[in-house]
Order: C-alpha cells, then structure tokens, then sequence
C-alpha cells in the first residue's frame, strides 16, 4: 500500500482502484459491519473497456480494502452499473439475508443490430457476504421493450406496498417498476417528461426517503450527461412524494446536489436505516479517460451524509462528509477571530504533514474571500466566494496539467442557497481533489486538479479586509 500511495496522484483517502479504470460506484450495501462498494471496472486498461464489477470494502467509510473483482462479463454482456440488497426475507429465494445485486447486461453484439433491445437487467447473488458471487439462470429479469438506454437498476424495499421498487434510467426519462420477489417486475409509472434537465442522457437514477421538519420526503437523484452545470456530466435531483407507484416532485427548477465538475453518478448505499450515505464517481466523462494518470484512472468523492434542509419554504438537500472522516484528522489547529486584511499565509502549519487536510471556515459577515491552494512552480487552485454573484467557484485554471482536455482549465461556479449573513465552509482537500462544502452542505463543489508538485502553500486572501470568526485547520494522518 505505501507503494501505491507514492503514486504522484493516488488520493490518500479517497477510494480508488489499485489498477486499471473505474467509473460509477454499484452495489453499495451495508452488512454485518461491513459497507461494499462495487464499481464500473475495466481491470485490463485505464480507459473504459469490458465492464466487471470491481469490490472494496470498509468498516469506516474512510479505509478501504479492494476485493477481488466480484462480477466479470458473460454471455449475456458485460456488467454494467445497478444496485445490491440484503434480502431479509429470501423473497427472491438465494437464501435468507442473502446479498442480491441487480445490474444491468450490456450487450455488444445486439447493440450492432440496433434494435435498442441491448441493456437488460439481471441478477446475482452471494450468501457469503460478498465474497463469491452467483448470476441468477433465470438472467435477464427485466428483459428491454426497444429503448436504447435502459439502465442502472437501483432498488429499495417498499414497506408500505411489501414490494421491492426498482427506479431505472431510461433514456430521458425514469421509469419505476415493482417486484415481489426481484425476479418479476411491473411497470408503475415513469417521471421526468417537461420536468428537470435535459442535456444528455438519464443514468444511475436513485429513491429514497428523508424527513424534514418531522414530515417523509422522497428524494430523485438523476445523473446527466452531458447537461451538467459546469460542463460534461453531473447530478440532479428532484424532492417530492413517492407514494409506492409515482413519484410527484414538489417543485419545477433543477437542482443539483454538486455543482462541481466531478461528482458523477452517484447514488446511496442500502440497508443503513435511517442514514442516507451518498458517493460518486470523482470524475466527468468529459474527460475522465485522458486524466494524467497512467496505472489507474479516477477516484470516489468522500461519502457524504444526505439531509433535507428549509431554507425559507423550500426543501433542499444538504451533504457532510461522514462524520468518520474526524478519526483522520491530526491535530487541530483552531484560530479564532482571525483578521485577513489582503493575505494570510497558514503554509508553515502544513510542514511535516500529509498536506491533505479539513479547513472549516466561518466568516462574520458576508464578503469576498479566496482559498489559494499553490506550489512554488506557480501553481494554484482557488476557492472562494464572490459576493456579487452571490457564487462560490473553484477556480482551476492555472492547477497543473490541464491540457489533456480543452474544458479542463476553468472556473466552476454554484449559486449560493442560504440566506444566512455568515458563510459556513468546509474544504476537504486530498492529494489532487477538493471538496466544498458550504452552509452545512447546501452548496457542494467537488473538483479535481493535477500540479506538477503537490500543493504546499495554503493562504486565504481577500480584495480588502474580511473577518473570520473561526478558521480550523486539521491535517490528515497519513495511513
Ligand atoms: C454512467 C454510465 C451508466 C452505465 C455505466 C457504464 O456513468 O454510463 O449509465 O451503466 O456508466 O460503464
């Protein structure tokens, strides 16, 4: 592992696989004190390929351990993205409390005659927590009507209706389907015509329920690509009621749960009761394959705790790093009242660090400010808020290696949603990732960035004069 962690940008916390390419997170369940991760993996190159799913586990949701791969390509096609429950009841009959993945066949060879009949969904099953896994003969269980794409099943257990509910992409739109026993699905409706963003296709859609103010809400993630609101792709997501058959949004306006260029196809993982855990892909397919690693390509965002939160009569979704990210931390540097009159230069807390860290922020009152994340080559990262737009970016245009891809070098920009008159910011910040997180996660960036030295100089900065009634600093350790 310390091998693997001298590569120049192999994220020191955050997931990411020790060979070959990774897109989406799958599968994700909790079991037995264990959380699964399975991914969109090419095992054989660092682009896209042949999909298997990949396997990592964790106990903390911060150190992670790869699996061998747990589901390869087979005569039906190869393996793309979906979802995995713990069966409690064995109403699919592999056994109680058997794991049951439902995952998408993608078929090459169909796909050539064009009848759109070459994304179907079919099943597996381990009864060994994961270790060895088995495909259902009965595969597909929810053969295609002819729509192009029609992919990544994510399903939850209904308890009002005792069903099983399968929330599926399917091109622009989600269609929601019920099964007793996962192997025999209906059609219950479909959402999404006139209603969110619409730029590219739906993919890895996500349901499931939060209360707000004592009231059950029903969250619809869905990831778009391309469409995104900073370029290429990027996730959306609609609050509203599911009453086990439709899906009715409470408001019109897309919202999306990261603003930053690379946070992708994210969904939650199951059978973790009332907390919801979210993780994405840290990357956009609008340049993910050409990124400046060699060995491996792309890593997973933090997981993140999803709330819902009022702000005025609205309901937003908030995201936090899981609270397990504060067993990382080293000491804490903890300043308070703390004047930067043009610039303050916090480097020297940084010597003999990981140089990966939490800085959490909080302003007095609302005016401009910027995090420079630098080296000594000229480099920067910049994060910050900009009073006028009323936005926060992160600016990446002068980070490193940028040329591998035209849209890379810029400045990515979220509208501020609180209404608060001090600004709340956490920054997480691995070896070539940051992580935004503003007004307790009402406003989330996440981009990543490749210096030709690793960033060694923090300083906050501002046009004038700005007060911060708290700055915290706390390194990561390092293992
Ligand atoms: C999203 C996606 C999914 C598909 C998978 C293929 O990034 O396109 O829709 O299942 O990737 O790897």
């Amino acid at each position: 592992h310390e091998t693997l962690k001298k590569e120049q940008y192999r994220p020191l916390f955050h997931f990411s696989p020790k060979k070959g390419w990774m897109n989406d997170p799958n599968g994700m369940v909790y079991l037995n004190g264990t959380y699964h991760l399975f991914f969109q993996h090419n095992p054989d190159s660092a682009v896209w390929g042949p999909m298997h799913w990949g396997h990592a586990t964790t106990k903390d949701l911060i150190h992670w351990e790869e699996q061998p791969i747990a589901l390869y390509p087979d005569s039906l096609g190869t393996i793309f993205s979906g979802s995995a429950v713990v069966d409690k009841d064995n109403t699919a009959g592999f056994g109680a409390n058997a794991l049951v993945a439902i995952f998408t066949h993608h078929n090459a060879e169909i796909e050539q005659k064009k009848t759109g009949k070459h994304q179907y969904q079919s099943l597996a099953y381990s009864t060994d927590e994961g270790k060895t896994w088995t495909k259902y003969a009965g595969n597909p269980v929810l053969p295609n009507p002819g729509i192009w794409d029609f992919r990544d099943p994510k399903v939850r257990w209904h308890e009002e209706t005792k069903r099983w509910i399968m929330t599926l992409a399917t091109k622009q739109t989600i269609t929601f389907y019920s099964s007793p026993n996962l192997k025999q699905w209906s059609k219950l409706s479909e959402f999404g015509e006139g209603i969110g963003a619409h730029g590219g296709v739906w993919e890895c859609p996500d349901l499931f329920p939060l209360i707000v103010d004592g009231e059950r809400k029903w969250v619809l993630l869905v990831s778009i690509n391309p469409g995104g609101p900073n370029g290429g792709s990027a996730t959306q997501y609609f609050v509203g009621n599911f009453d086990g058959k439709t899906f009715k949004p409470d408001k019109k306006e897309t919202r999306w749960i990261d603003y930053g260029a690379d946070d992708y196809a994210g969904v939650t993982w199951s059978n973790t009761g009332n907390r919801i855990i979210f993780l994405g892909w840290m990357s956009n397919w609008q340049y993910a394959n050409v990124v400046p690693t060699t060995a491996w390509r792309s890593a997973n965002t933090i997981p993140r705790e999803l709330t819902l939160k009022r702000v005025g009569d609205e309901v937003f979704l908030s995201s936090a790093p899981v609270k397990e990210l504060n067993d990382l931390k080293t000491k804490m540097e903890e300043m308070t009242n703390v004047t930067v009159a043009s610039e303050k230069d916090f480097s020297d807390l940084l010597k003999n660090t990981s140089m990966t860290y939490s800085l959490d922020l909080t302003t007095a009152n609302l005016d401009d400010f910027t995090v420079q994340l630098a080296n000594d080559l000229g480099e920067q990262v910049l994060v910050g808020y900009d009073k006028q737009q009323n936005q926060f970016y992160v600016d990446r245009s002068q980070s490193g290696k940028t040329d591998f891809e035209s849209g890379f070098a810029k400045r990515i920009v979220a509208p501020r949603v609180a209404k608060d008159t001090s600004i709340e910011l956490t920054l997480v910040v691995d070896v070539n990732s940051v992580e935004l997180f503003a007004d307790k996660g009402l406003t989330v960036l996440t981009d990543i960035f490749f210096p030709n030295r690793v960033f060694d100089k923090l300083r906050l900065k501002s046009p004038e004069k700005i007060e911060f009634k708290r700055v915290n600093l706390s390194p990561f350790k390092s293992n």
